[in-house]
């Protein structure tokens, strides 16, 4: 079986896996990774979002042989030792959670998004197609908002 070395969460690993296998499986089942959910496993939730190379990705439907080499970013690394990253803190200032289990992934894509344009407009927020079944998009929109003015912008 192929090996595959990239780095996670600042951490160089390696790991045996087919080429096609989704890389949030090894996350999850490999490498104990478990902030990506698994919800549809078929990229429409979006719950399994994480950063490759800063940018958005659902890692049910990314393949080991794609992140070879590459910088990958799961919540868990978001923080900066005991500083969160702003974007969670924007998070815990709404108190955007409900049950929590899309709210990873949203945070993810909230990074990627305020990493392109630093002051996104309500119609930028509004393409992010991350599903939360306990419809907390109000209070993620204002976090979003939030955390960009903590950024500065
Ligand atoms: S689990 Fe990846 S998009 Fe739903
Ligand atoms: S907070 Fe429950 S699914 Fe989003």
């Amino acid at each position: 079986m192929p090996r595959y070395s990239f780095t996670l969460n600042g951490n160089q690993v390696s790991v045996e896996a087919p080429a096609d296998h989704p890389l949030l499986w090894t996350l999850r089942d490999q490498l104990g990774v478990t902030g990506p959910k698994m919800g549809c496993n078929l990229d429409v939730c979006k719950a399994c979002t994480c950063l490759i190379d800063g940018e958005a990705y659902t890692t049910c439907v990314t393949g080991m042989a794609d992140v070879e080499g590459r910088e990958v970013t799961t919540i868990e690394g978001l923080a900066d030792g005991d500083e969160l990253h702003p974007v969670q803190q924007a998070w815990l200032e709404i108190d955007v959670p409900q049950c929590g289990f899309c709210q990873p992934g949203q945070i993810m894509k909230a990074v990627s998004l305020l990493r392109k344009t630093s002051e996104p407009t309500d119609a930028e927020i509004d393409e992010i197609e991350n599903v939360c079944r306990c419809g907390t998009y109000f209070r993620i929109r204002t976090a979003i908002k939030e955390a960009a003015k903590m950024t500065g912008n």
